[in-house]
């Protein structure tokens, strides 16, 4: 009997919509050559549906997606509505709500593309980072008192308890054994870098790191484990992004290294995470926004939105087939596409959807 995956899609806002249709494209093709089917629901979660009625998400929302396998995100962000409603209400809530306490963010350097770091290669470029999602500053506590006075307080806080470290490294340990370099026959180690901040963020990172070393000598004495302040990580990222190979970090550390990561491979047309919840419910999302000027001209790149369809067919265990999506990916990057940036491709968004599909058919 075929696997049927049902795919809850929400394309969201601004270009949302061209790029999911194009990730779309890649996963039917690939389900169709390698015999699975895809059952696709598109949801409008967006801010279109809230300047309409209102409602950021309405309240099944939640149970909704939970009846699905995965979920295709495309873009979350709308010009007209304040910025953090929707990014909160929707993205960030969703991550919660379905304890996606994963991020997933590889940062690769795909042939063909152009970095701004000079002299580095596919070769170098090649790591992942595993940002926390669901915790840390993002859900700390917080407040502010005495608003607009000249002795208004706000405070922000980083919380983090045990189960949430634990989870996460645990998960970080597991992927670096599966995935680390000499798993992947490019290194004599698979090795984990905890990023922190143990020199001045001396609770919660002195929590991390004795998580990370008692998890590691306990339970994956294979794994290498070394530990990196993230202000020099920011550095080596620049600078020796050839050392490294998977990366564990709270939430807001991993949010911003992931940026900069995310430039390094080419910027935002290219990369894709995965917010994962490995017992239920993952979300897979391009990491730029909705991109409002290039809305509706068939210009912006899609290829970010086919790498995250890549990591969905991943993470639901179809390997071979995401394995052919990053394939046909590689094969537009290395020998068709101009440039990453929208507009300068040197082919439209669907042009450069089926050129990818083509490669995915022919194998
Ligand atoms: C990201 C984004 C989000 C985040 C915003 C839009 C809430 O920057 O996915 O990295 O901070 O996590
Ligand atoms: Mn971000």
């Amino acid at each position: 009997m075929t696997t049927t995956y049902r795919i809850a899609v929400i394309p969201g806002d601004g270009t949302g919509l061209e790029v999911v249709n194009e990730g779309r494209k890649a996963l039917s093709a690939a389900a169709g050559r390698f015999g699975f089917a895809l059952e696709m629901t598109d949801f409008d979660y967006g801010g279109d549906r809230y300047l309409r009625t209102g409602e950021v998400l309405p309240e099944t929302a939640v149970a909704d997606l939970q009846a699905f396998d995965a979920i295709f995100l495309g873009a979350i962000g709308h010009p007209d509505v304040k910025p953090g409603i929707l990014e909160k209400g929707i993205l960030l809530s969703l991550r919660f709500a379905l304890d996606q306490y994963i991020n997933l963010r590889p940062v690769r350097l795909y042939p063909g593309v152009d970095t701004p770091l000079k002299d580095k290669t596919p070769d170098d470029i090649d790591y992942v980072v595993i940002r926390e999602n669901s915790g840390g500053i993002y859900t700390g506590t917080g407040g502010i008192s005495m608003k607009g006075t000249p002795h208004e307080v706000a405070v922000q806080s980083m919380v983090y308890n045990r189960f949430q470290v634990e989870r996460c490294l645990r998960y970080a340990f597991e992927y670096t054994r599966k995935f680390g370099k000499k798993a992947r026959g490019k290194g004599d180690a698979n090795t984990l870098g905890l990023v922190g901040k143990t020199n001045v963020l001396t609770y919660v990172f002195d929590l991390w790191e004795r998580a990370f070393h008692e998890i590691g000598e306990r339970d994956y004495p294979d794994v290498k484990r070394e530990y990196y302040h993230v202000d020099a990580t920011c550095m080596w990222m620049v600078k020796s992004p050839e050392w490294f190979d998977v990366l564990v970090t709270s939430n807001m550390f991993g949010d911003i290294i992931t940026d900069l990561g995310a430039e390094t491979q080419g910027g935002m047309g290219i990369a894709a995470g995965g917010n994962i919840n490995p017992e239920g419910v993952s979300m897979f999302e391009p990491i730029g926004g909705s991109a409002p000027k290039y809305t509706g001209k068939n210009i912006i790149n899609p290829l970010a939105s086919i790498c995250a369809a890549a990591m969905m067919l991943e993470t639901l265990g179809e390997t071979e087939a995401a394995a052919a999506i990053e394939d046909g990916v590689k094969w537009v990057t290395g020998n068709k596409i101009k440039s990453m940036a929208a507009g300068r491709m040197g082919y439209s968004t669907s042009e450069v959807g089926d050129l990818v599909v083509e490669h995915i058919l022919k194998g």
